[in-house]
């Protein structure tokens, strides 16, 4: 029986459906449905299993391969962020929202690896050569033996690509390249998956190393289907908040590296600059000691990074109060006002709670509930807590403490920054206080009847 040869894909999830539907059933996305070309595997009728293929050759476990060798591009976040370079024959996925700096953290990358000796092409599908000349003169970069290329058409690209021999290649962005054996739109589902595959195959067969730029839709997917971030080795998101002049590049995916790994940025007139020592950036914002402001000693991806996180408790006029939180999960925060009411008998009923992480940070790590708990504490007694100490700790539903990975360099940043005095779960194994006084907490009621004065409902 013969197949029809088109279907329909969802452009938010992925999902393929046999007809046309106002939403989507996988992922509950409504109007993203579109009809795409079927790719058909062979004749009609036939299955695989009818044609033989060739038997590949197969190795044990136990065969010793050469280290991989890496491309330093001497940005040393990138680099960070890439788990100690680019890996040649791989493929990278940046994603991050319009505007946020993508195309000049990418050229100020090409432009560093050419500058070192490492063949760069840059190819821009939005911008003509001209305007990333324009860019490089204001990044200081119209030096570098960088080669420039304008063209969307990914025949064309990967012709050039395969005459030119580069070691690094970016294409900007993927959104905007057109495969023209595929019927549909630039910047279609099928597009982009047509354009990520042949440009990742080609990353693979060629040994270079082909970065793709990424725009990310607003609910924080890179647009096109996430079968994009399947097929390439890593992926990164480029973020940061509007009216922060920081930008944080981190890794959610890396093939060679660790994952949750974060490089920090500073967006300047002439371009980012690296932010070696983030702690000091995120703090260097603190104002005075006030109630509800606490410094987290934290870690992104292997780095101890110090942030502030700050509390705000308000009398409530609505009947269901307000819960905000910015850079922190609002489900967490609901976790922690619940063990702080049922196991420490504190309500916040009536009241309205504000939680803010400071400098635009998001934070995902459990180890912040001890911080968040004392800075809703410190905010609803209006008392502050010492200015120079750090909290950190993973809060269970007992109220109970328990102890946090890396201890130990939490503690040694927080030293390294001038702070004194350390709340930390008392379980934990380490290699000594680090010149901090060291306050270990078992349980929470223990931290709230050491800190706080009497406390009525
Ligand atoms: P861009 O790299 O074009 O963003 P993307 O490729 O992610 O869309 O960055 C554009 C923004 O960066 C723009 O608002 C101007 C700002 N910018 C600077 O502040 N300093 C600079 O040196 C450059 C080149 C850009
Ligand atoms: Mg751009």
């Amino acid at each position: 029986m013969a197949k029809s040869s088109t279907s329909f894909t969802c452009s938010a999830c992925g999902a393929s459906h046999k007809k046309w539907a106002g939403r989507c059933d996988a992922c509950g996305a409504w109007n993203t449905i579109a009809e795409e070309a079927a790719l058909t595997a062979g004749p009609a009728g036939k299955t695989l299993g009818a044609t033989r293929g060739r038997a590949v050759p197969l190795s044990d476990l136990s065969t010793q391969d050469a280290p991989l060798p890496r491309k330093l591009s001497g940005i040393g976040e990138f680099d960070l962020v890439l788990g100690g370079g680019l890996v040649p024959a791989s493929a990278i996925l940046v994603g991050g929202d319009p505007g946020i700096g993508k195309s000049t953290l990418l050229l100020q990358a090409a432009a560093r690896f050419a500058q070192t000796g490492t063949k760069a092409i840059y190819v821009s599908g939005e911008e003509a050569a001209a305007q990333v000349r324009m860019r490089a003169g204001r990044l200081g970069l119209t030096e570098a033996p960088l080669q420039l290329a304008n063209e969307t058409n990914l025949r064309n690209i990967l012709t050039t690509l395969d005459q030119e021999r580069p070691e690094v290649a970016i294409i900007d962005s993927i959104q905007t390249m057109w495969a023209d054996h595929v019927e549909s739109a630039p910047g279609s589902v099928a597009q982009v998956r047509a354009a990520s595959h042949e440009l990742t195959q080609f990353a693979k067969r060629r040994g270079v190393s082909v970065i793709l730029v990424g725009h990310v839709t607003k609910e924080g997917q890179i647009a096109g289907p996430r079968v994009v971030e399947h097929m390439v080795d890593t992926v990164l998101y480029f973020e940061g908040e509007r009216g922060h002049q920081f930008r944080i590049l981190r890794a959610v995916k890396n093939r060679f590296g660790p994952a949750d790994e974060i490089g920090v940025f500073e967006m300047t007139g002439s371009g980012l600059q690296e932010v070696k020592n983030p702690s000091a950036l995120f703090l260097g914002e603190r104002e005075n000691p006030s109630s509800g402001s606490v410094v987290f000693a934290g870690i992104e991806g292997t780095r101890p990074v110090l942030v502030e996180i700050q509390a705000l408790v308000a009398p409530s006029p609505l009947a269901t109060p307000r819960r905000t939180v910015v850079g922190w999960d609002s489900g967490r925060l609901a976790m922690i006002l619940a063990v702080l009411e049922a196991r420490c008998g504190i309500g916040f009923a009536g009241r309205d709670v504000y939680l803010n992480v400071a400098g635009g940070l998001r934070i995902s790590e459990p180890a912040a509930d001890l911080a968040v708990a004392a800075a809703l504490m410190s905010a609803r007694q209006d008392q502050p807590l010492p200015a120079d100490a750090v909290f950190f700790g993973e809060l269970s539903l007992s109220g109970a403490l328990r102890p946090t990975a890396q201890h130990d360099s939490r503690l040694r940043e927080a030293a390294k920054l001038g702070f004194t005095v350390a709340f930390a779960p008392a379980k934990a194994k380490t290699q000594g206080d680090h010149g901090l006084k060291l306050h270990k907490m078992s349980d929470l009621n223990d931290f709230i009847v050491q800190s706080f004065d009497a406390i009525e409902g």
